[in-house]
Formats: structure tokens, C-alpha cells, sequence
């Protein structure tokens, strides 16, 4: 039987294996998708599992989307671009790194019919996903996005990578239509933010690229009258659907019945 994996740490969250398990059951597909809390040094095995025929995909999350890359033959263009990888397969015979969370990005804003073309963007945070969220701004045209992280270096590493992005501080708030939080803050029940939103005007889109917990600080620190609120579920599913689609040549239904088995 094909096996998958979700690798990351922390990976409990994560309903990568409630998702793909329900698609390989409706594809009728004879597989088993499970998850590993992993750490630094199980990443070179991993791949080997890939290149050996043991395992036969691999989702990656934080904080491996980069770490991953020393250990696989070959990348897609946009794995390249990006320097950040969520999926691995066997190709041609070479263990092959692909980004899905640019396409997941983009058809979650497209699916919103959010046309950033002539908006003010802030990003909230500089870890793995924050590059292809970058790229998918940038192909959809964004003309303004700010980078804002704790630590400010992080943010100014990401700058080098591309062009036209803007370093604010931690804390600060210029004038925004959109912003993203990329951050992890979000995931434990008590995290805070330190951030004041209270000053904010409507008109806003609030987009937490975090999906489990559903409601967030952050979301409802832009839950007010006017403003537009998008927590990272369809960001999640279409990644998702991406990465089926690479592994099985099938691309797997987003409806209400997958979107209300995932909520269960
Ligand atoms: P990694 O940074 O290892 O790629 P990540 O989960 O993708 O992991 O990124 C975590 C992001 O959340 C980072 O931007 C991190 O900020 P730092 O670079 O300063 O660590 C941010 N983050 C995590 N906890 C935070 C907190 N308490 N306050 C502000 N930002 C936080």
C-alpha cells in the first residue's frame, strides 16, 4: 500500500491527514496518509524513504520548508523561486520538492474575488509560507506590500529574495486595504498579539493564513462592520488539492461535504 506523510513540529494541528485520508477514500485510491512529529535529523532519511520506493509523498510544514531542500535531487520553479518546499515526490527518479501554498494562496484570494491589483498589503511575520504568499502577491500584481516581523532581520533575508517589498517594524501600522497574518501566533489558544488593531478603519481584508483554530485573535481583532475575514481553511484545502493532484494525477472535489467532514 502507498504511503504519505505530513512532516513537521508541532504537527498536531495539522488536518493534513483527515483531508487526504477522506480523498484517497472517495478516489477509491489503496493508500494510507499519516502524520510525524519530525526533528532536524530525520529529514535525510525521510528523502531516502521517497528515493527507495518506502514512502511515496511527503507534506512538509513548519518549520521544514527550507530545511528540507539540502536533501532532495531536484525542484519545481516555483520550490526554486521560493526557497520553500510542502510536497515531495519520487519523479523521473529524483526526490523532487514542489510549492503548492502559492497556488493555495492564490485561489483562495481568487475564490474571495479579491483583487489586490491596486492594494495596500501587510505581511505579518517572515517564516516558511511568508515567500510564496510573496510570489503570489507579486504574480496577482500587488503594487504596495509591507514586511513586518519580531525579528527585523528575518524580514530583511526575505527582502533580499525579492523585489519591491518594504521592511516596517514590529508593532507599526502604516495606512493598509489587506493584511496577513503569517505569523504562527494563533495556533495556541493563549497567544496574544502585542499589536494594537483598535486604531484600524473598515474595508479591510484580514486574512489569518492559520486554519485549526478556526477563530483566531487576529481574526477577531478585524471582526468588525465592513471588513472581510479569511482564515487560512481554503488557502489549506487548495494546497492540498494541488498536492493530491501531483501524487495521484486525480484532482480531488472541494465541496460543502469535504469542508463540513474537516469541521467534525
Ligand atoms: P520559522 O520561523 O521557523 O520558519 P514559522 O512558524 O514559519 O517558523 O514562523 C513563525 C513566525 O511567527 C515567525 O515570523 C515568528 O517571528 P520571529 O521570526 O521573530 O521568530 C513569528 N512569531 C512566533 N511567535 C511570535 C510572537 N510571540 N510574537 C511575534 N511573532 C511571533
Amino acid at each position: 500500500m502507498k504511503k504519505y506523510l505530513v512532516v513537521g513540529n508541532p504537527i498536531e494541528h495539522s488536518l493534513s491527514p483527515k483531508l487526504q485520508n477522506f480523498w484517497l477514500n472517495s478516489n477509491n485510491i489503496e493508500a494510507i496518509y499519516g502524520k510525524l512529529q519530525a526533528y532536524d535529523d530525520d529529514l535525510k532519511e525521510l528523502c531516502s524513504s521517497i528515493k527507495n520506493g518506502q514512502l511515496n509523498g511527503l507534506n512538509i510544514t513548519v518549520p521544514y520548508k527550507k530545511k528540507i531542500i539540502p536533501h532532495l535531487d531536484v525542484l519545481s520553479g516555483h520550490a526554486l523561486r521560493t526557497q520553500s518546499v510542502n510536497t515531495v515526490c519520487l519523479s523521473n527518479g529524483n526526490v523532487t520538492g514542489y510549492n503548492t501554498d502559492i497556488d493555495g494562496f492564490e485561489l483562495s484570494l481568487k475564490k474571495l474575488n479579491y483583487d489586490v491589483s491596486n492594494k495596500k498589503i501587510i505581511i505579518l511575520g517572515a517564516g516558511g509560507v511568508v515567500p510564496s504568499i510573496i510570489y503570489a502577491l507579486k504574480k496577482m500584481n500587488a503594487p504596495q506590500i509591507y514586511l513586518s516581523n519580531r525579528t527585523k532581520e528575518k524580514a530583511q533575508i526575505l527582502k533580499n529574495l525579492f523585489d519591491g517589498i518594504e521592511v516596517i517594524d514590529w508593532g507599526i501600522l502604516p495606512d493598509f486595504d489587506m493584511i496577513i497574518n503569517a505569523t504562527s501566533l494563533g495556533l495556541k489558544e493563549n497567544d496574544k498579539f502585542e499589536i494594537d488593531f483598535s486604531k484600524v478603519g473598515n474595508k479591510k481584508l484580514f486574512f489569518d493564513v492559520i486554519y485549526n483554530p478556526f477563530n483566531t485573535n487576529f481574526s477577531q481583532a478585524g471582526n468588525k462592520p465592513g471588513n472581510i475575514i479569511e482564515n487560512g481553511l481554503n488557502m489549506f484545502l487548495f494546497q492540498a488539492q494541488k498536492a493530491f493532484s501531483i501524487w495521484h494525477n486525480i484532482e480531488p472535489k472541494i465541496d460543502k461535504e469535504v469542508i463540513k467532514f474537516l469541521q467534525s
